[in-house]
């Protein structure tokens, strides 16, 4: 590579899935109300939100499972709002898996090749090929009954991949796995993106699989989409209170904007630009500060020592303020330790720099 284009900047990726005023309606129910979304080739791109927030709805109004009520969707720069699923380049893992059960895990994974009428010594190779990929040698002729829920979840998984879609879509894909099993599938799932690249969507509820496999994160709340961006910036920058508090823990702290001057319910107050308006102060819990580690243009407060909790890398200290609020924070190095007791009046707080100010109350 040249030196000039080691320093060039790298173009974005082209836009792969173009939702243009996108929504879907059931009767009385707006489960995804009109929205944009652009997601690039290449992505790991996920939508995280609770439970009926209308995730798996977007999901399949971008496979063709389900119709939309308004707007268009758009893979590759063609319109396939009214297109199957069968005609559009992408392809689905459900919840659930959805395995065929009287198949063995070959069977199922040549399912599609075999229906698409591939033949045969290509469908032998292209099974192969893709069993090994998640790592299902042994278990080849096995039957689905047979497996554990990992395993059926990589059947599942190499079932879409095996037609080699432009875009995966995956429907709360490790949702059935227990947190261990979850953990080592995320992995794979980094590892299978990085073999085989491609473009991924997938719904979850969980913000720490959200935040550990997607590249780009759709936080959704009542059919719409709240926030888009890389997960440093939906962590860091979190633009409303549901976004603050569903991604990560959250200390929030209201109070009023006035001439330049924020003033907490809880006391403090700091210089902040901005209009006069009320305004809730984010501070993670790993930004909070005990005692002389609180920078002397940072915001203080006082409070009691409720808990402490050792949790290894760090200890999760809640701490009340005389309004009865709790405070967490998170406290990392003996130093930080050695400061709190059960029961103890202390000093807590935080660098201005680490806070976020949230407008939309
Ligand atoms: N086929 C349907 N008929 C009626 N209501 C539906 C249907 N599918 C989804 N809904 C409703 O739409 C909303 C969003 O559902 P869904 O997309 O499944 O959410 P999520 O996947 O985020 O849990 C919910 O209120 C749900 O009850
Ligand atoms: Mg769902």
């Amino acid at each position: 590579m040249s030196a000039a284009s080691a320093v060039a900047p790298r173009p974005d990726p082209p836009v792969l899935v173009r939702l243009k005023g996108l929504s879907r309606r059931f009767g009385p129910v707006e489960a995804v109300r009109p929205l944009d979304l652009e997601i690039r080739a290449g992505d790991v791109f996920a939508i995280l939100g609770p439970s009926g927030c209308g995730k798996t709805t977007l999901l399949r109004m971008i496979g063709g499972f389900i119709a939309p009520t308004t707007g268009a969707v758009e893979i590759d720069g063609v319109d396939v709002t009214r297109l199957g699923p069968e005609r559009r380049p992408a392809n689905m893992v459900f919840q659930g898996f959805g395995l065929f059960p009287h198949m063995n895990v070959r069977q199922n994974v040549a399912y599609g090749l075999r229906i698409a009428k591939v033949d045969r010594a290509e469908i032998d190779e292209r099974v192969g090929e893709i069993i090994r990929l998640v790592r299902l040698e042994e278990l080849a002729d096995r039957g689905i009954n047979q497996l554990s829920g990992g395993q059926q979840q990589r059947v599942a998984l190499a079932r879409a991949l095996i037609m080699r879609p432009k875009v995966l879509l995956l429907d709360e894909p490790l949702g059935a796995l227990d947190l261990k099993l979850r953990q080592a599938m995320q992995q794979e799932l980094r590892r299978i993106h990085h073999e085989i690249g491609g473009t991924f969507v997938f719904v979850t509820h969980d913000q720490s699989e959200a935040l550990g496999l997607a590249n780009r994160i759709a936080v959704m709340e009542s059919g719409r989409i709240v926030q888009e961006g890389g997960p440093e910036e939906i962590y860091s920058e979190p633009r409303t209170r549901f976004v603050s508090t569903f991604i990560g823990e959250a200390n929030l702290f209201a109070g009023r904007r006035s001439g330049g001057t924020v003033r907490l319910d809880a006391g403090a107050s700091f210089s902040g630009e901005g209009a006069d308006a009320p305004v809730l102060v984010v501070v993670r819990p790993e930004a909070m500060r005990i005692g002389e580690q609180i920078p002397a243009d940072g915001v203080a407060l006082e409070g009691r020592v409720e808990d402490i909790v050792f949790l290894g890398a760090y200890v999760r200290c809640e701490v009340t303020l005389p309004g009865g609020d709790f405070v967490t924070a998170h406290l990392s190095g003996p130093a930080a330790r050695a400061q709190v007791g059960i029961g103890d009046s202390v000093r807590l707080g935080w660098s201005t720099a680490e806070h976020r100010i949230i407008e939309d109350v």
